[in-house]
């Protein structure tokens, strides 16, 4: 089955055609554009900014997917050879996503293929399903999936495709949203996140011991506004931030979101006997993130397996979209789908 499938919930607009073979899914394209350079001279997304550069790319993204795979193809009202379309319908910022959704729609009835909505946090753990070099990168049910992006943390236990249980969530900072956040404390352009993990490289994240909030609490939710206020006093204490406070700061950052994500999640692995791990979501990007799960997995021998998709899959993609809506094929009639903001699960 050959789904074209479309990524619109924020700040990148993206079209994808993935081909899925049994429990297969092949990438065949896969194009991004980004308004992230606007938003850096912000500090953060406008929603009319994301808006306008999602309809300026919306049309350039898709011919771009499609001449990849079909170069004698042109966008018209015969179809090309797909047997489907998928799109984010939420959760998202109501502009960007209604690009996506409204662009789904028209191609949907215009070519008569289904179209499947798709929840984009799902979308992100469907990352993981992408066919990977390793043939054995596979994951198994039950699995653990730990969803952590600018908007979101979130901790699903999934018995199957499509069959899922939110676990638990974050009280008010999401944890790529704490990076932002503290970042901007630092005077960091945003997103935040990736410049802290290459900060961090350079400090010593002993030099200041932040709050891992509700780390022992028997619950899987979590909370990194405490971690951002207590960077906003050790900040206030210093005249003017050097590069090596700077450094540290970022060390301590990461090492403390880090240690809660790692210790509530394998909490939650261990509990349910997952045969699999999922991290997903931009800040599954982060490198240490990802070398503390597998180090902690190993100390504490666990026998659940670990997976991360490849860095490019991480950040928002039309892919992943395309491979959630495979897996769970829930197909609706365009006329029942509206882009829902605020979806949850
Ligand atoms: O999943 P995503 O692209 O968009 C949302 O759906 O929110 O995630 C973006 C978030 C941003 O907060 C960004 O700072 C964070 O992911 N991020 C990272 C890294 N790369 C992106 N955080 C930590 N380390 C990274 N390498
Ligand atoms: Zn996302």
């Amino acid at each position: 089955m050959t789904i074209l499938s479309i990524e619109t919930s924020c700040d990148e607009t993206s079209v994808a055609i993935i081909e899925g073979q049994r429990d297969k899914v092949y990438l065949r394209s896969n194009i991004i554009a980004t308004s992230l350079t606007e938003h850096a001279k912000t500090g953060g997304i406008i929603p009319e900014v994301a808006s306008r550069a999602q309809l300026r790319y919306i049309l350039p993204v898709l011919t771009n997917a499609l001449k990849k795979v079909y170069p004698n193809y042109k966008l018209n009202l015969a179809p090309p050879p797909i047997d489907a379309i998928a799109v984010t319908y939420g959760p998202g910022l109501i502009g960007p996503l209604l690009i996506g959704v409204e662009t789904a729609k028209t191609l949907s009835f215009v070519w008569s293929k289904p179209l499947f909505p798709v929840n984009h946090m799902l979308g992100h753990i469907y990352a993981n399903f992408i066919n990977h070099e390793d043939s054995s990168y596979v994951p198994e049910f039950p699995l653990l999936a730990l969803v952590v992006s600018g908007g979101h943390t979130d901790l699903l236990y999934l018995k199957k495709h499509g069959s899922y249980e939110v676990l638990g969530g974050t009280r008010d900072d999401a944890a790529g949203e704490a990076f932002d956040k503290i970042g901007r404390l630092l005077g960091l352009s945003y997103p935040a996140g990736p410049i802290i993990e290459k900060l961090a490289k350079k400090g010593n994240p002993k030099r200041f011991n932040f709050p891992r909030p509700l780390l022992k609490e028997p619950n899987f939710e979590f909370s990194f506004s405490g971690l951002k206020t207590a960077v906003l006093r050790e900040v206030k204490t210093h005249k003017t931030l050097d590069d090596q406070t700077v450094n540290d700061i970022a060390a301590a950052t990461q090492a403390a979101i880090s240690d809660v994500l790692v210790k509530k999640t394998l909490c939650a692995a261990a509990k349910l006997s997952v045969k699999s791990i999922l991290l997903s979501g931009g800040v599954s990007a982060n490198q240490m993130l990802r070398e503390t799960f597998q180090s902690e997995i190993d100390k504490q021998k666990l026998s659940s397996k670990l997976f991360f998709p490849p860095k490019f899959l991480c950040t928002d993609n039309a892919a992943m979209i395309g491979s959630a809506a495979y897996f769970i094929q829930n197909p609706k009639n365009w006329q029942q789908i509206e882009a829902e903001p605020e979806l949850y699960y």
